[in-house]
């Protein structure tokens, strides 16, 4: 390559740039020989397909929403929803809230939820809703519209008494013991479950010894349900007994009275496990901000008692029925409130759902000897039932009254049926029971010797 063609290239290199740059800017504007902005926007139809863009935009944005909430109806029945409420349960409000722990009141508060109309239905589970007292409070949440979750063992409760809910969908029932953990979606706990009666809580089902079962199931059972309602930010209950007060120098009792609870007697490991419970639920009260509710229960009576368990109202109606001598265990002068189910269940959603956390007594200031109770169950069930002494048990309280002031100030309750009204409530569960069960086990006893 010579020096001419390298000044021919470069000569014409310049002169294609110096077109170039002058075509530039002889060509015209491109935004069309107008700058404004509008009639470009209608020149050769742009806008018409600026409209078809968002109709189709549209149509495609509302067919997917609808077809997304068909699919959760379909694929995650909602109970409350299929039964005809026109409210969402929580279980719908998580999911539309994207899985999140959304409060009704944050989604009610973006206008989606009307207020005022009915009350929320809540998801509840309630450990020991197998039990006595666990099947009447599960009865009647459900009653309310609520969806209720039962852990139970079945140490001390039976599937007899929550059958009539098997095939309801706002009922399960879960075969668990919660002394290990367990993680369930719910907005409160009622943690009833514990060896309730001197007769089992001794025993301790999962070692099979008596290395006190209410103790264990009472500290690491309880712990694992506080670590639940932490983690998933539900309400938590627990029913407490008046038992912490051990054998009571103040009379009647009130939620400030420290107790005099013998720490390493026969009843011990119910009583302090009790009191360690409430100690646990009021650490993460402190500690965790948890919602904590305590109930101290006294004494209460119903049917779905357990027979035969050694707690004073079962033992002797099951004694009238069977026409066997009613025990009173030393003179028959200690003291004892016995209080109905229906009552006790009342005062625990009561407490559950106020703004206090407790303790509360929950029992009947009604007070009775055990032979004014002997003289009841004589007039209720059998006239001439006997009555037989036998020597007192171990650490006995002597007298048993609850001051329940409180509840009726903070929770404006007070219990309402009287032990002449309740006891005949029982007895026609307890004679079906006895003599129903005397069947099953003949027909049981029959069946294994043949
Ligand atoms: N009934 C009363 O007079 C009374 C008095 C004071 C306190 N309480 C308290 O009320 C609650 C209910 O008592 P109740 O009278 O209905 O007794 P209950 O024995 O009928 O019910 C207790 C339930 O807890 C279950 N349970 C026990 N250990 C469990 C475990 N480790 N895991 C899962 N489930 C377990 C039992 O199977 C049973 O269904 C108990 O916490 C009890 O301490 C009752």
């Amino acid at each position: 390559m010579n020096n001419s063609e390298l000044i021919h290239r470069t000569t014409n290199t310049t002169t294609n740039q110096a077109q170039q740059s002058q075509q530039r800017d002889q060509s015209p504007n491109p935004l069309g020989k107008s700058t404004n902005p509008i009639r470009f926007m209608f020149r050769d139809q742009r806008f018409i397909f600026l409209l078809i863009g968002v109709a189709i935009a549209t149509f495609f944005f509302t067919a997917v929403r609808h077809h997304h909430h068909h699919h959760h109806h379909r694929t995650r029945p909602d109970p409350v929803i299929e039964s005809g409420s026109n409210l969402p349960s929580r279980r719908v409000l998580h999911e539309s809230g994207g899985g999140d722990h959304i409060g009704w009141s944050s989604l009610s508060a973006g206008g989606r939820v009307p207020l005022g109309l009915k009350r929320k239905s809540l998801r509840i589970v309630v450990t020991g809703g197998a039990g006595f007292v666990g099947s009447h409070l599960v009865d009647r949440l459900i009653a309310r519209g609520d969806s209720v979750i039962v852990v139970d063992n079945f140490f001390t409760g039976r599937k007899d008494n929550l059958v009539h809910h098997f095939g309801d969908p706002r009922f399960e029932l879960i075969r668990h013991d919660v002394v290990e953990p367990i993680l369930l979606e719910v907005d409160q706990i009622y943690h009833l479950a514990c060896p309730a009666s001197p007769v089992h809580y001794k025993f301790n089902p999962i070692l099979d010894s008596l290395i006190c079962g209410a103790h264990k199931t009472n500290v690491v059972g309880t712990l694992n349900m506080l670590g639940l309602a932490k983690r998933v930010g539900a309400r938590f209950l627990l029913t407490s007994t008046s038992e912490v007060y051990g054998d009571p120098l103040q009379h009647p009792q009130a939620e400030s009275y420290w107790g005099n609870v013998n720490p390493i007697g026969v009843r011990s490991c119910y009583d302090e496990g009790k009191r360690t419970a409430e100690t646990l639920s009021m650490d993460y009260h402190r500690g965790h901000g948890l919602e904590v509710r305590i109930a101290r229960i006294f004494n209460t009576y119903g049917p779905r008692m357990c027979i035969d368990d050694g707690r004073v109202v079962s033992n002797f109606v099951a004694q009238a029925l069977r026409k066997e001598p009613l025990t009173v265990y030393g003179d028959g002068k200690q003291t004892r409130s016995f209080q109905y189910v229906s009552d006790l269940v009342e005062g625990l959603m009561r407490l559950m759902e106020g703004d206090h956390v407790g303790p509360f007594n929950l029992g009947n200031p009604g007070e009775f000897t055990m032979l004014e109770l002997a003289q009841v169950v004589q007039e209720v069930i059998d006239p001439n039932a006997k009555i037989e002494f036998r020597p007192n048990t171990e650490d006995d309280p002597h007298k048993r009254r609850p001051d329940i002031s409180k509840a009726k100030e903070l929770l404006g309750w007070e219990p309402v049926v009287s032990l002449r009204k309740g006891l005949p409530l029982m007895v026609s569960d307890f004679r079906q029971r006895i003599f129903g069960d005397q069947k099953d086990s003949d027909a049981a006893s029959s069946t294994s010797s043949a």
